[in-house]
């Protein structure tokens, strides 16, 4: 069996890494974004109230630019995406991507996806639990330029590192108890099938490429209940 999903359901995979505390020294917690060079707020991105993908997508080329990443001629039309997951704090919550390939074989599947987070930005918390179409989806994620703190449910928790806060928004929701700095050139992965899980931006933003089984919107689950996708 082979599918293909639409583009929705390709964005949703990319929540592979969205997670939820963060740290900063990046980012306070009035949802602002800064480092060295920049000092980015929600007013940045929005207007009158509604998402603004565009300038979203430009702060991610910035980014990019900053951290010595290679702005691909792909990335400048439709396949680069951002979104806020409906939440209005896409300072704080929010992420951009490329899908490379989410593919369905009968006898397992693979997907490969770049993901976007400005400083101190972090996925929202979320996990893939089994459907109709596949095994809970199974990730690792690959620093590529930047860092990350990678947030997860340990049956033993460890806390997070000195200066990691999660952002207000969703401070209180956020499920996680563990949470590690992974740096430039290091891997981690999730830590369990179904697990709770989402990445952080470290203070100057983070470009990782994913590397994980298929993926279907069918078994993705977001913690907060207000998330729109
Ligand atoms: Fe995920």
């Amino acid at each position: 069996m082979e599918t293909t999903i639409s583009r929705r359901a390709f964005v949703a995979s990319a929540l592979s890494a969205a997670g939820g505390a963060i740290v900063t020294g990046c980012k306070s917690s009035e949802s602002t974004t800064s480092n060295q060079t920049t000092s980015m707020t929600n007013s940045d991105f929005y207007n009158n109230g509604e998402f603004d993908a565009d300038k979203a997508k430009q702060a991610y080329f910035d980014m990019m630019k900053r951290l010595g990443c290679p702005t691909l001629e792909q990335y400048k039309g439709d396949l680069l995406w951002a979104i806020d997951f409906g939440l209005g704090d896409f300072a704080s919550a929010g992420m951009g991507g490329v899908f490379w390939a989410n593919e369905n074989h009968e006898k397992g599947g693979y997907l490969g996806h770049e993901i976007f987070l400005l400083p101190g930005q972090m996925i929202v918390e979320h996990a893939h639990v089994a459907c109709s179409t596949c095994p809970p989806k199974r990730e690792s994620w690959l620093v590529r330029h930047g860092s990350v703190y990678s947030f997860s449910v340990q049956d033993e928790p460890k806390g997070f590192p000195e200066g990691c806060v999660i952002p207000e928004s969703q401070r209180d929701i956020a499920t996680v108890n563990s949470a590690i700095l992974v740096k430039e050139g290091e891997v981690d992965h999730l830590n369990k099938a179904e697990a709770k899980h989402f990445i952080m931006a470290g203070p100057e933003g983070a470009v990782v490429t994913e590397f994980a089984t298929f993926h279907d919107n069918e078994g993705l689950r977001f913690t907060n209940p207000n998330v729109k996708f």
